[in-house]
């Protein structure tokens, strides 16, 4: 099959569907490769590189969309360029079906297999293929870019002779992709980074990348499905609105990108915030394109209200045309991997295969979208709750109830209670010199097991570092035991020194390979 990459037509878009790189991997798979004179210029690949990679470069435009079995775009096609695909053809690319319903007639119409890239379904097996989540990291990343490019201090706080410069102070609305990406970046840059999001499950990873997690006071869960949020009440919103009322005094730079999938974006940024923020702060709003976070972005530009710089571009990854052009033809050889898997330059549509699936959007002369739901994989039913005969005194939500004395400390009480009566009939025969040594381990053995058993998981680094300096103790105390004559105490002092040894430097090496796992690689 020969599969064809036009030049996308409009002048803003600067990126391609497929890199020489990916054009590699695509013969490789066994298909013919023909990409469109110029294609790759704005995205800095050259008509050289995709002839050395393999495919044929042409200059009729006619003949790239009129020959082509499969053809992979970036931005969906115009009426113009889909009377110039052949019928049966299989149409790869963004194509939004939710906003173009024309376009899901017109490819209709024609017969034309369309994949949307934007509705490959966010599951684990599908990640590779996820488009919009290689889209969202880059506009993430270029947001902060471009937030840095209008404001008019450092990120990174310094000393100089000169003066002390503060560090800039990033709050992130959202952190999904995009905002997790942000956030990473303005860490990268020095600056204080404060986020917030719904979906609690997001806070370790924020706090993974270095930044503050703003919590509510609040019970509501943000989690939707398929990997979304949901949308949240109108009483979360506004204490959250109210927790960013705050925070826009203080921050110099706010990028938002709340959003749930096909919803308007919500409106948490107001007019009054904005007026409250130090004059030259920015604000970057990536939900511009679904009507913005900001009630004063205006969609694809920058302007600049109350001294505050607002940008509401909606095409951060075409502003970094080289990376994202690599990434997006990365996700689609993906895709036609998955879909050639005798690598026999045929494509075959299995409609069994969920991502195909739900990529598809029109097939065999219909609409195929929306495709059916994706059943999320079964949850343990939660058990019914046996009633028992003892009623637990009700505890008022947010109450800490006290742990009962006996459950808390019992096992303790029991086994410094064996202990001693131990101690005691030892005392009833053993030699006198022998009881304060023995004593002396027993209280050991015991502070040992309340030290271990009472340090969360969280905390046995520092834990090692203290067993480590009990275990240095004990091999001074081993040695010293080892001096005189040899006796059955030498042959323990040695294998108390061994064990010991054995202790420490363990511990040592396990601290260096955690250590290790938080080092910047070079
Ligand atoms: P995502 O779905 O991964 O993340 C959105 C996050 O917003 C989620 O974590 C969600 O929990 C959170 N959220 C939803 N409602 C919220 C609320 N009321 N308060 C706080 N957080 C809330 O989406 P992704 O992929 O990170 O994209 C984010 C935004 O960036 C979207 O609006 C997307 O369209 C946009 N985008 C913009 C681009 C541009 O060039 N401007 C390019 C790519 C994406």
């Amino acid at each position: 099959m020969l599969v064809a990459i036009p030049r996308e037509k409009n002048p803003e878009e600067c990126r391609v569907a497929a890199t020489p790189a990916s054009v590699k991997k695509i013969i490789a798979l066994g298909y013919d490769v023909l990409v469109e004179k110029g294609c790759g210029e704005r995205a800095n690949y050259l008509d050289d590189q995709y002839a050395d990679a393999g495919a044929q470069v042409q200059s009729d435009s006619q003949a790239v969309w009129g020959s082509a079995d499969v053809i992979l775009t970036v931005a969906p096609p115009s009426t113009e360029d889909l009377d110039r695909i052949k019928s049966g053809a299989v149409l790869i690319g963004f194509l939004w079906p939710a906003k173009n319903k024309d376009l899901l007639d017109a490819l209709k119409t024609r017969n034309i297999s369309a994949l949307a890239m934007d509705c490959v379904p966010r599951i684990s097996r599908a990640q590779k293929m996820d488009a919009l989540s290689s889209m969202a990291n880059i506009a993430g990343y270029r947001a902060v870019i471009e937030a840095a490019n209008h404001f008019g201090s450092f990120f990174t706080g310094q000393i100089t002779a000169a003066g002390k410069v503060p560090p800039a102070k990033v709050l992130v609305i959202g952190a999904g992709v995009a905002g997790l990406s942000a956030i990473g970046t303005a860490k990268g840059l020095g600056a204080i980074v404060r986020a917030f999001d719904t979906r609690l499950a997001v806070k370790d990873q924020v706090k993974s990348m270095g930044a503050d997690f703003l919590e509510l006071e609040f019970e509501e869960s943000g989690e939707g499905t398929g990997g979304y949020a949901k949308v949240m009440s109108d009483e979360f919103i506004r204490v959250e609105m109210e927790l960013f009322a705050q925070q826009a005094k203080e921050v110099d730079i706010i990028v938002t990108t709340a959003l749930i999938p096909n919803k308007p974006a919500p409106k948490l940024v107001t007019a009054a915030m904005v007026e409250s923020m130090k004059p030259g702060s920015v604000i970057v709003d990536l939900a511009a394109e679904n009507g913005g976070n900001c009630e004063l972005t205006q969609h694809g530009k920058v302007v600049r209200e109350h001294d505050v710089t607002i940008i509401g571009f909606s095409d951060f990854p075409s502003r970094l045309p080289t990376q994202s052009s690599a990434l997006y033809g990365n996700n689609i050889v993906n895709l036609l991997t998955d879909m050639t898997p005798e690598k026999d330059g045929q494509l075959s549509i299995n409609l069994e295969d969920q991502v195909v699936r739900g990529a598809l959007v029109t097939h065999d002369g219909g609409v195929t979208w929306p495709p059916p739901r994706i059943e999320p994989s079964p949850t343990p039913k939660p058990q019914p709750e046996v009633p028992t005969v003892s009623q637990e005194p009700v505890t008022i939500p947010g109450e800490q109830r006290p742990e009962p004395f006996m459950q808390k400390w019992g096992m303790t009480l029991f086994v410094g209670a064996a202990m001693l009566l131990m101690l005691w009939l030892l005392g009833q025969f053993a030699p006198k010199s022998f009881m304060p040594q023995i004593t002396v381990f027993a209280l050991a053995c015991f502070v040992g097991w309340q030290l271990v058993w009472n340090v969360t998981p969280a905390l046995h680094t520092p834990l090692m570092s203290v067993t480590n300096a009990i275990s240095g103790i004990i091999v001074l105390g081993a040695i010293l035991q080892m001096q005189g004559s040899f006796k059955l105490a030498t042959v323990f002092a040695f294998v108390a020194v061994l064990l010991a040894t054995i202790n420490i430097a363990g511990g040592f090496y396990v601290t260096q390979r955690m250590l290790s796992m938080f080092r910047k690689q070079d």
